[in-house]
């Protein structure tokens, strides 16, 4: 849309990869003053949203939404104050049915103009919106109607569409004001299930998903593989991501340009997780203000190399290898689009080589080498 409140992909933290609903004030309080300590409001997050079940299961004799009393009974205002005091933005959830998807709460079909109202009169300023109980109206309209409502508040939120790529949003969505759309299903802390777009994704996937999808995305649109799954682990069975497999979760994301929305407990992350979160030189790839989503220029079946073009004529470069093995993977400057010699910056090492035309890398099993190149 034509604000510019998205120019680059939203960064953020959000409760559902970790507590689903088993969230309260506290701690999205000790989220925020986390996010603070450990260096990721700096980094980029900016975003504290709550998901899924913070309202009591029914509205208020006025038809308003009331935060779950014994949860939240400060209020979400009092919690927006907060975030906002520590430079932050709150970022709020319902979906676009009559109920949620977790089904403990009114959804906001029906209800938009009184919900959107609510939201802004709280201080809210990130609304992620799905799609569960939508009762068959189509997409289009349920999306328009709450775009429009937002915009009626006159305040400025972020508006993510949360339909799963079920209706093509990346077709109509930037016309319904949305700054962001999931294109799948669900993500789970796994590298790999199988499923094409069905509950529960991998890493991978979602990036065989996302990738044909690149043409949709640029400076206040952003196709979103949905949020992160570093760091988060024991959900669902799954016992969480290696330190190879989160890097290439995270590395990935920043070659699609995604939104990156943390979803792990940030009050208690191992310093290599935070590593991962907060590498300045990943986020400035997913930042770029050029915003074009990175595509395979080759794929070799377990192994492919990625480009990402940058504002300032670099070039972002995955060598991803999905296999069980570890591989070699080599391109060269002329099929990366810059022929001639080039400074290569490895991204996670944050070290410098030079070359004349070959780039090679020693691919672990299941990661993904991420390297800045910068034509001579
Ligand atoms: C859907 C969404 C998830 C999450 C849950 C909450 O499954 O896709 O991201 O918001 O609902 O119930």
């Amino acid at each position: 849309p034509d604000d510019d409140l998205a120019a680059t992909p939203p960064m953020g933290w959000n409760s559902w990869n970790t507590f689903g609903c088993d969230i309260n004030e506290q701690l999205i309080r000790e989220t925020a003053d986390a996010l603070v300590s450990s260096g990721m409001r700096d980094a980029g997050y900016r975003y504290v949203n709550i998901d899924d079940c913070w309202a009591e299961p029914e509205r208020d004799a006025s038809g308003r939404l009331q935060p779950h009393h014994e949860r939240f009974p400060g209020g979400i205002a009092a919690i927006a104050d907060y975030v906002h005091e520590r430079g932050m933005k709150l970022g709020i959830y319902t979906s676009a049915g009559t109920r949620t998807c977790a089904d403990t709460m009114p959804g906001a079909l029906g209800h938009e103009e009184t919900d959107a109202t609510t939201f802004a009169e709280w201080g809210v300023d990130y609304l992620k919106y799905d799609n569960c109980n939508n009762q068959g109206v189509p997409a289009t309209e349920r999306y328009t109607t709450m775009g429009e409502a937002l915009r009626a508040t006159g305040r400025p939120i972020v508006y993510s569409v949360c339909e799963w790529g079920e209706n093509a949003p990346w077709e109509w969505a930037p016309g319904v004001g949305a700054h962001l759309w999931r294109t799948t299903d669900d993500i789970r802390p796994v590298w790999e299930t199988g499923n094409t777009n069905d509950f529960p994704m991998g890493v991978v996937d979602i990036i065989d998903f996302n990738r044909d999808l690149a043409r949709y995305a640029g400076p206040g649109d952003w196709n979103d593989p949905d949020m992160l799954e570093v760091g988060v682990h024991d959900v669902d069975g799954y016992p969480g991501l290696t330190d190879d497999e989160a890097r290439a979760h995270f590395g990935m994301w920043a070659m699609m340009a995604s939104p990156l929305i943390a979803g792990n407990d940030v009050r208690s992350m191992p310093d290599e997780v935070r590593d991962i979160l907060t590498n300045p030189e990943v986020i400035a790839i997913d930042q770029d203000s050029l915003g074009a989503q990175g595509t395979p220029i080759r794929d070799d079946g377990d192994q492919e190399i990625w480009l990402k073009p940058l504002a300032n004529g670099d070039k972002a470069l995955a060598l991803f290898n999905r296999s069980n093995t570890p591989a070699t993977i080599t391109t060269t400057t002329s099929e990366i689009g810059a022929p001639g010699p080039a400074t290569l910056r490895n991204l996670w090492t944050r070290t410098e080589t030079t070359t004349t035309a070959d780039i090679t890398a020693d691919v672990p099993a299941h990661a993904a080498v991420l390297l800045r190149a910068t034509p001579h």
